[in-house]
């Protein structure tokens, strides 16, 4: 796709990649977009880079725009590679640009390359840069998600490049989200925007919070927020801003998942009842089968559900691998906000919920126990038992809901 005019002088000229499905382990079924942007200006000014495997798209969309002799700024607001493993064959082609960058930027991009010849200008909070009819100002955003991370926002167009924050995994067609809503809807880009933020930001909340209010402070006008990732936000950014808040501050749908695995269809068995009870309870539910699902909408649908409920078989006195798995990979995320039970079968000795458990006390989430087991298969008494608990336990949700 060629390069798309944002705001006037102001172009996209990213690239997507439709192909992409594992994305370092978190699996993009949607494919995503690596955006970057050229400012012509006086000072004709790059702002990010792309992933190398797609450095000649951007350097094409670039050179309809201008000749590549003419940049003579490239900013870059985050090292990942997925933005900036292009840096050294675009340096090659442009030795005389001076980088802008946040000193932790300097530090890490110089682990990656031979940065001998290049000129830096490290920048700080607050720093700006006119360019000509732009000026442009640098916030620093550490640990948003890496400690080099900045945004880069260019006042007269009041245009907020954002880097990986707003972004979403999403190859399409679609550049703006009044496109995208129109050519799709409006459920598929908040739930991409929901799988962001499960599986990237979940940490970050608090940060999040305090630097939303950083720029509320600064008083920044925003007319259009340009992420590195997915759509760009032009309709109403104000929308996605307060979406974030919300994520921030831990809302989620008044819902049970149910994340479970199965060795010979007993924990299975037992979800029919569990989930008959928290749907007689007025609660939605939604399950997920940790074999059949990528960990990535495993994840995302824990975020989005105020409750969930594992399920695991016992094998050798522990948890399911692929439950185990699971927990361990959410505790990284440091979930809060979120109630959280178990259940599951075992043969003889038993342990996998009792793991279960001693994770979600790790995590420091509102836990609902003791929670139901059954013995190689769910009898009619264990059918009752689980039917209960899973009412019992979307009851205790929709209290739990009400302080959110
Ligand atoms: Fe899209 Fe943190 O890289």
């Amino acid at each position: 796709m060629k390069s798309v005019e944002i705001k006037p002088d102001i172009f996209w000229v990213g690239a997507i990649d439709w192909g992409i499905r594992d994305f370092h382990g978190y699996i993009t079924q949607n494919g995503t977009t690596y955006n970057n942007y050229l400012i012509r200006d006086a000072q004709v000014t790059l702002i990010d880079t792309v992933k190398h495997d797609f450095c000649s798209v951007t350097l094409e969309n670039i050179k309809r725009i201008v000749d590549l002799s003419k940049i003579v700024n490239l900013v870059i607001n985050h090292i990942e590679p997925d933005h900036a493993s292009s840096i050294d064959m675009i340096m090659k082609l442009i030795p005389n640009a001076t980088i802008y960058i946040s000193e932790r930027g300097k530090k890490g991009i110089e682990r990656y390359f031979d940065t001998s010849k290049w000129t830096f200008r490290v920048v700080k909070n607050g720093d700006t840069l006119n360019i000509g009819k732009y000026t442009l100002l640098f916030l620093e955003t550490p640990m948003l998600h890496w400690p080099d991370s900045m945004v880069t926002y260019v006042k007269e167009a009041k245009l907020l490049i954002s880097q990986d924050a707003f972004g979403q995994h999403i190859a399409t067609a679609s550049r703006f989200d009044d496109e995208f809503v129109e050519c799709h809807s409006q459920f598929e880009l908040d739930d991409a925007i929901a799988d962001y933020y499960a599986n990237i930001l979940m940490p970050f909340g608090q940060l999040i919070k305090t630097k939303i209010a950083d720029i509320v402070k600064a008083g920044l006008e925003i007319d259009m927020i340009a992420p590195d990732h997915g759509i760009i936000w032009r309709k109403d950014p104000g929308r996605i801003i307060q979406k974030y808040l919300d994520l921030a501050n831990n809302k989620a749908d008044l819902r049970v998942a149910v994340i479970y695995d199965t060795m010979w269809h007993s924990t299975e068995h037992m979800i029919i009842p569990v989930m008959q009870g928290i749907k007689d309870e007025g609660v939605d539910c939604r399950v997920i089968k940790l074999r059949a699902s990528p960990m990535s909408v495993a994840i995302k649908e824990f975020w989005k559900a105020r409750g969930t409920l594992i399920g695991t078989p016992t094998i050798n006195n522990v948890m399911f691998p692929s439950v185990a798995e699971f927990l361990y990979h959410l505790g990284g995320l440091r979930p809060k906000g979120r109630m959280i039970g178990a259940f599951g079968s075992f043969g003889w000795g038993g342990g996998a919920v009792k793991e279960a458990y001693e994770s979600f006390r790790k995590m420091g989430l509102e836990i609902v126990e003791p929670g139901v087991q059954v013995q190689y298969r769910p009898t009619l008494d264990d059918e009752q038992k689980c039917y209960e608990f899973g009412k019992a336990f979307a009851a205790k949700v929709k209290e739990y809901h009400k302080n959110f």
